[in-house]
């Protein structure tokens, strides 16, 4: 399930102790858009925290497509270099690139096609799709038109859904029809509550996980201690080698999409 291609380490760089580093693709760190950090001075704080925990790069992945916190690639690219700016100012090492986490919705395609949401590290290959909690509808479709366009569509957090959880075997079509999965880190620690840690332990088990991500809206869940929770925690369902490749190696496949010559992503500032 491992999907990572050969050689993408070489495109990122290790901790001080010399293994690969943490990324995270899956974290409202922007400054005033969404439910995430109010001010700037609070999403410093979070990157400070991030570097602390042994993450080198971030995903900012603000909610899209949500009428409660809409907001457009253009903001987010810019809001992006902003905090990557500050963090540059303040000693802080941690690299910050665009994303988004995109609400399903009828429009999404459209959407797509015009630009107007965002892949992770906006290099038009990964969109991170976030599912209504309380029903699970067909994705077929979708999941189809997606690959078309050569965009492999990622589950945020399927812990969470009713249907998914009543209902695993659909996650397992998901997954075979090239969908990948990202838990919360959390909800595999229990921050999240029972029934979302057993179905992330329950999907780690059965090798239908490609990504763990924080899905932090700000600095109290990120933790050095946490994140080494979460990593035992993988460990001990899966092997210390599948923990590295949920945290560390396939993320790091998602961030050198971003570099390719073809990406639209802008060199932070
Ligand atoms: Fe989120």
């Amino acid at each position: 399930m491992d999907w990572r291609q050969p050689g993408s380490e070489r495109f990122h760089g290790r901790s001080p102790r010399g293994r690969a580093a943490l990324i995270d693709v899956h974290s409202h760190l922007l400054p005033g858009v969404d439910d995430g950090p109010r001010t700037l001075d609070e999403a410093c704080e979070m990157c400070r925290t991030y570097a602390k925990c042994g993450y080198t790069t971030v995903i900012a992945t603000p909610h899209m497509s949500n009428p409660a916190f809409d907001v457009s690639p253009e903001d987010v690219r810019a809001r992006t270099r902003e905090v990557q700016a500050a963090c540059a100012q303040q000693g802080v090492e941690l690299e910050v690139l665009p994303g988004a986490e995109v609400r399903l919705e009828p429009a999404m395609l459209d959407k797509v096609d015009s630009g107007r949401v965002l892949s992770l590290g906006d290099s038009g290959r990964y969109l991170l799709i976030e599912l209504p909690r309380q029903m699970m509808p067909r994705l077929d479709y979708l999941g189809a038109q997606l690959a078309e366009r050569r965009v492999t569509p990622i589950i945020a957090h399927p812990e969470r859904n009713i249907g998914i959880r009543r209902c695993p075997g659909r996650l397992s079509e998901l997954v075979e029809a090239g969908w990948l999965v990202q838990i919360t880190a959390g909800a595999l620690i229990g921050t999240l509550g029972s029934r979302s840690m057993k179905a992330a332990r329950f999907f780690v088990k059965q090798g239908l996980v490609h990504l763990v991500a924080t899905d932090a809206h700000g600095t109290p869940p990120l933790s050095p201690d946490r994140t080494r929770a979460v990593e035992r925690c993988i460990s001990m369902l899966a092997g210390q080698q599948r923990a590295d490749a949920l945290l560390r190696k396939n993320p790091a496949q998602i961030v050198s999409a971003s570099r390719s010559p073809e990406s639209k992503a802008t060199a932070p500032a």
